[in-house]
C-alpha cells in the first residue's frame, strides 16, 4: 500500500471508530504512524484494551479533573455567568465561549463546538454536545446524526441556510462520547441561556433525553416528553415552548422510531402555524 494510502486508511477507520464511540489515543496512532507510516499497527496498538471499562481513575475517565481544581464548581459557574452576561450579541457570546477555561473537557477535545445557522432563527435546535466529526470541524451536527437532522427539518422546509439556529447543551467532546455530566453541562449553561436570550427564537427543539432533561431540569425521559409542548424557562422568567425530540443518533439505531420524530416534526410544524410564522 502507498505510504500516504496506509496512512489516509488508519485516518478513515480511526474516525469510524471515535463516531462509533470507542476512545481512540491518537497519541498512539500518531508515533505508529511516524515510526512505520506504510504499517497501520495492530488494531491493539491503537485502543483501549478494554472497550467496556475504560482505564484510568474515575475522574480521569469523565475527563482531565485537574484542570481547575484550584477553583470550586461554583466559582467557575459564577464565571461562565459573568462572561455570558457581558456578551452583547451572539459573536462576543460565541468569543466568551472560546474563552472559556473552566470545562474539564475542554483539554481533552480539539474545538469548541458553539452554534451553526442563522441567527435569530424561529426555530432553535439544541442538542446533547458535539461527537467527533464535530470536534474535528468545529461546528454542532455535521456526522451522520447531523446528516439525519438536516434531511428532518428539510421535510417540514427548516434548514440552517435561511431558517434554523443549531447548537448544543455542552460545548466540548465528552472522552470517548460518553454522556455529559451535570457538573459539565451546569458550567455551559450560563452560555446556553444567554444564546437563547440573545436569539430569541420562536421556538426550541429539545434534541435527544440528554438536551430535554437539561432545559426543562426533569428527570423524565425521553419517551414521555417527546410529542408533547413545554416551556423552557431562562433565569429571569422568560418562557419559551419547546418541543423534545428523538436524538437523530437514536433514530439511525431505531429506524422503526421514525415515525415518532414524524409525528413530532408535524407537531412543530402545527406550532410554527399556530404563531404566524412563515417558513
Ligand atoms: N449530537 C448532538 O447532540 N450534537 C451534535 O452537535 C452532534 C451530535
Amino acid at each position: 500500500m502507498p505510504q500516504n494510502a496506509s496512512a489516509l486508511a488508519l485516518k478513515a477507520l480511526t474516525e469510524w471508530w471515535e463516531e462509533m464511540g470507542v476512545a481512540v489515543d491518537t497519541s498512539v496512532i500518531r508515533a505508529v504512524t511516524a515510526a512505520n507510516p506504510t504499517r497501520p499497527g495492530s488494531i491493539r496498538d491503537l485502543v483501549p484494551q478494554n472497550q467496556d471499562r475504560p482505564k484510568g481513575t474515575p475522574d480521569q475517565v469523565r475527563g482531565n479533573r485537574k484542570t481547575n481544581k484550584t477553583k470550586s464548581p461554583d466559582t467557575l459557574i459564577a464565571e461562565a455567568r459573568a462572561l455570558a452576561a457581558s456578551a452583547a450579541d451572539l459573536p462576543a457570546l460565541k468569543a466568551a465561549i472560546e474563552a472559556f477555561e473552566g470545562s474539564p473537557l475542554k483539554a481533552q477535545c480539539d474545538k469548541t463546538v458553539i452554534c451553526d445557522g442563522t441567527p435569530n432563527a424561529p426555530v432553535m435546535v439544541i442538542g446533547e454536545g458535539p461527537g467527533g466529526q464535530e470536534d474535528r470541524t468545529g461546528l454542532p451536527f455535521v456526522g451522520k446524526a447531523g446528516q439525519l437532522l438536516n434531511r428532518m427539518l428539510a421535510a417540514i422546509n427548516l434548514d440552517r441556510k435561511t431558517n434554523t439556529f443549531i447548537t448544543n447543551v455542552n460545548y466540548w467532546r465528552p472522552p470517548g462520547n460518553r454522556n455529559p455530566e451535570a457538573d459539565e453541562l451546569a458550567l455551559c449553561r450560563p452560555f446556553v441561556d444567554r444564546m437563547i436570550e440573545l436569539s430569541q427564537p420562536k421556538i426550541i427543539i429539545a434534541a435527544g433525553g440528554v438536551a430535554a432533561k437539561c432545559l426543562l431540569g426533569t428527570n423524565t425521559g425521553i419517551m414521555r416528553l417527546r410529542g408533547t409542548k413545554q416551556t423552557f424557562t431562562l433565569p429571569d422568567g422568560t418562557e419559551f415552548p419547546i418541543i423534545p425530540m428523538l436524538h437523530p443518533a437514536y433514530l439511525l439505531r431505531r429506524p422503526q422510531d421514525k415515525s415518532r420524530a414524524w409525528r413530532d416534526l408535524l407537531l412543530l410544524q402545527a406550532e410554527l402555524e399556530t404563531m404566524g410564522v412563515v417558513i
